[in-house]
């Protein structure tokens, strides 16, 4: 007799296949596994296995369309395809010099009762999957309105989740560490009172990346790749099964997607690991965009840069010349209020700074008129990109930039007026060329113009593609602040150096700031998808808004060092004021020296939520960088140093926190060493609560 369970599974596996007429399709890659199924209703299903055990559980696919509601079941399968490629790309910039790209493709032919076809293609490689629909050209449908997107991620327990609220317009939450069953973002959506714009229909809904850890230890990422023409994803969580399905973010007519075939989603993401490293090693999101159409890259540079913008963040000085937008003299004039940051003398001194310091750029922030009223009126023309305010002569710093060797950044504040911005989109590119300027900070504060769309939605998704193109057409590096979260397009649009997206170091200057962990979690969230401007770099940790003495920056010294290399971007800021580093030429030589580019990266030691160790090599020589940060609690890592090539001395100085250094109680104290060290040395890290540690090595013979 077969006992009970057996015959239990065979009875299951008989009517699987009897039921779909064939047995689930496969691929596999090392240790990760795809099934595909149409289940008895027609429904497409898939499920993803690591190590033969299920991580997505079978999960269905489809659409509700304004052709078509029910376009998620009464599919047949009608053909397969599949491929393998193991290709590998060279990045314009980045963490490694090469990348490959390996995976086995499965597509999918469906038909639906209606006629109408289909295809899902499905890619898996070693570290998870990534699949995406196609609707291909066909008779009867062209245009067609996506209402809902049915996409599930069917996870197999109360997995230890880490979020933000899925906002339509916002992605500058704290994260919130809970188990999946707890997710509820209402409360935190209702006391983010220090985000401008929140729009959040559903309290069950969270941003994506969304960081997973199971029970037994497997860690597990959803995003999204490659997302271009289509609002961003969010995912909505039924406590009950552990269900997590597709939520996109909507326009004014609650429409999700508008499309014309042949068109395609964006890459649906699942990357997994027993280890937690692994995911923050993975290229998955990266291999899953396309490579630049454009080849003439060869002006796109990362560089560091400082700003007149934290002085304006603390209260020391203002973006605005005036006090108000009506405080006109007899001759028509603003009156200004003598605290305007944006002026020439002042410029001029962080392009002496900058250039003294082989810093490559200088970003000014208040420069154009408009300040006075920027955001907050829903006004549809605030800037217009091109007119300085009286006391900032675009000649005679632009003239001393050049004379210095430092590049200016060019800030571009929409305050959400994308319209107004896209009118003058050419004006203001043609500026940036006519004074020299190879970048641009963009910004979105406040509500969308057009009124009803989303910063998240389908129309700015575009119109922040539009920008980037035009940052090609004009040979301008791009990094945009408040836009939707990065899902790797920094492959297809190499000029496309960084974004925000996500709640940076500004948060400490003007409200109460980022919990210790926060920087443990954002490389398992938002940088995922690709580098974020965090601004980096703050060495005056308290006292240092005279509005609100009790601020504090919620990190050691040495952490805020190790931020340059454990936040990957090809554009970091040196975030602090020039009197700061001035003060500290000794911690600050670390800024000096760490690059924003690498041939190699070793993500050495990780756990999400508590702590990071990375090591990375230098683009073009033998030096390397370690960055070590912990949460909340003091810690001690213990970093061997075997990446470096056998026999090789190496000079190692180690800028770490200091005897009684806290993030709470003594943040600034901090020490620093130096060491002979090679392949050999086991380097003990001692790091302070909310502390850390950076390393430069440099070849010594
Ligand atoms: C918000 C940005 O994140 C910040 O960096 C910038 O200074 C202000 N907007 C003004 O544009
Ligand atoms: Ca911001």
């Amino acid at each position: 007799m077969i006992p009970v369970k057996i015959s239990t599974i065979l009875l299951f596996l008989l009517f699987c296949v009897v039921a779909n007429g064939e047995p689930p399709l496969e691929i596999s890659r090392e240790k990760v596994k795809l099934q595909f199924s149409i289940d008895e209703e027609g429904k497409p299903v898939y499920s993803v296995l690591f190590n033969g055990k299920e991580v997505i559980k079978p999960s269905s696919l489809g659409f509700s369309l304004n052709i078509d509601s029910l376009f998620y079941k009464n599919f047949t399968l009608i053909a397969e395809d599949r491929k393998a490629v193991d290709e590998t790309w060279k990045p314009v910039w980045g963490e490694y010099s090469n990348i490959r790209n390996n995976y086995e493709q499965l597509t999918v032919h469906l038909k639906h009762r209606s006629g109408k076809l289909l295809d899902i293609i499905f890619r898996v490689f070693a570290d998870g999957v990534g699949f995406r629909y196609e609707f291909p050209r066909q008779n009867g449908v062209a245009y067609f309105v996506v209402k809902d997107e049915c996409t599930q991620f069917h996870v197999t327990g109360n997995h230890k989740t880490f979020w933000i609220p899925g906002d339509f317009d916002t992605n500058e939450y704290a994260y919130t560490t809970s188990l999946l069953s707890e997710v509820n973002n209402a409360p935190v959506v209702r006391a983010a009172t220090d985000i401008a714009v929140r729009t959040v229909t559903d309290s069950l809904a969270v941003q994506t990346p969304l960081m997973m850890k199971t029970a037994d230890g497997l860690y597990i990422n959803i995003h999204e790749a490659a997302l271009l023409n289509y609002p961003a994803m969010q995912l909505h969580v039924d406590k009950n099964g552990f269900l997590l399905s597709s939520h996109l973010v909507p326009d004014a007519y609650n429409n999700k997607a508008y499309l014309h075939a042949p068109a395609h989603t964006p890459w649906r993401t699942v990357i997994i690991s027993d280890k937690a490293v692994d995911i923050l090693a993975s290229k998955t999101i990266l291999n899953l965009n396309d490579p630049p159409a454009d080849q003439n890259v060869a002006w796109i540079k990362p560089m560091k840069f400082v700003g007149v913008w934290w002085e304006m963040q603390t209260g020391k000085s203002t973006w605005n010349y005036s006090d108000h937008p009506d405080s006109t003299g007899a001759n028509g004039q603003l009156i200004p209020n003598g605290k305007h940051g944006a002026n020439t003398a002042n410029v001029k001194r962080y392009i002496e700074f900058a250039a003294k310091n082989k810093i490559g750029g200088v970003l000014v922030e208040g420069w154009n008129r408009g300040w006075e009223d920027w955001f907050g009126n829903w006004k549809e023309n605030v800037f217009d990109f091109v007119t300085p305010y009286p006391d900032f002569d675009v000649k005679e710093i632009t003239g001393y930039a050049r004379s210095k060797g430092v590049s200016l950044i060019m800030h571009n504040e929409t305050s959400g007026s994308a319209t107004s911005y896209e009118r003058q989109l050419d004006t203001a590119f043609r500026f940036m060329q006519k004074f020299g300027y190879p970048a641009v900070k963009t910004g979105y504060v406040g509500r969308i113009i057009p009124r009803g769309e989303h910063h998240d939605g389908q129309w700015m998704v575009c119109h922040y593609e539009r920008v980037l193109q035009q940052g090609m057409r004009y040979h301008i590096m791009v990094d945009a602040h408040e836009p939707a979260r990065p899902t790797g397009l920094q492959r297809t649009y190499p000029n496309f150096m960084a974004c925000e997206a996500a709640r940076g170091n500004e948060y400490h200057a003007f409200s109460n700031g980022n919990a210790p962990d926060h920087e443990t979690i954002l490389p398992f969230t938002r940088l995922m998808g690709g580098p974020m401007d965090y601004t980096p770099g703050i060495f005056k940790l308290k006292g240092y808004a005279p509005a609100a003495p009790e601020r504090s920056v919620h990190s050691t010294l040495a952490k805020q060092l190790a931020l340059y290399v454990t936040l990957y971007s090809p554009v970091e800021m040196v975030a602090d004021l020039p009197e700061n580093y001035e003060a500290r030429p000794d911690a600050f030589q670390f800024i000096k020296e760490v690059p924003v580019d690498w041939d190699d990266t070793k993500i050495l030691e990780a756990e999400p939520g508590d702590f990071i160790t990375i090591a990375r090599r230098e683009k073009g020589t033998n030096n390397w960088f370690i960055g070590s940060i912990t949460d909340e609690n003091a810690r001690t890592a213990t970093i061997l140093l075997s990446f470096l090539p056998k026999g090789k001395k190496y000079k190692a100085i180690i800028y770490e926190d200091g005897p009684g250094a806290d993030w709470k109680t003594n943040p600034e104290a901090y020490s620093i060493r130096s060491m002979t060290v090679d392949s050999n040395t086991r380097l003990k890290l001692s790091l302070a609560p909310g502390g850390g540690a950076a390393i430069s090595i440099m070849q010594s013979e």
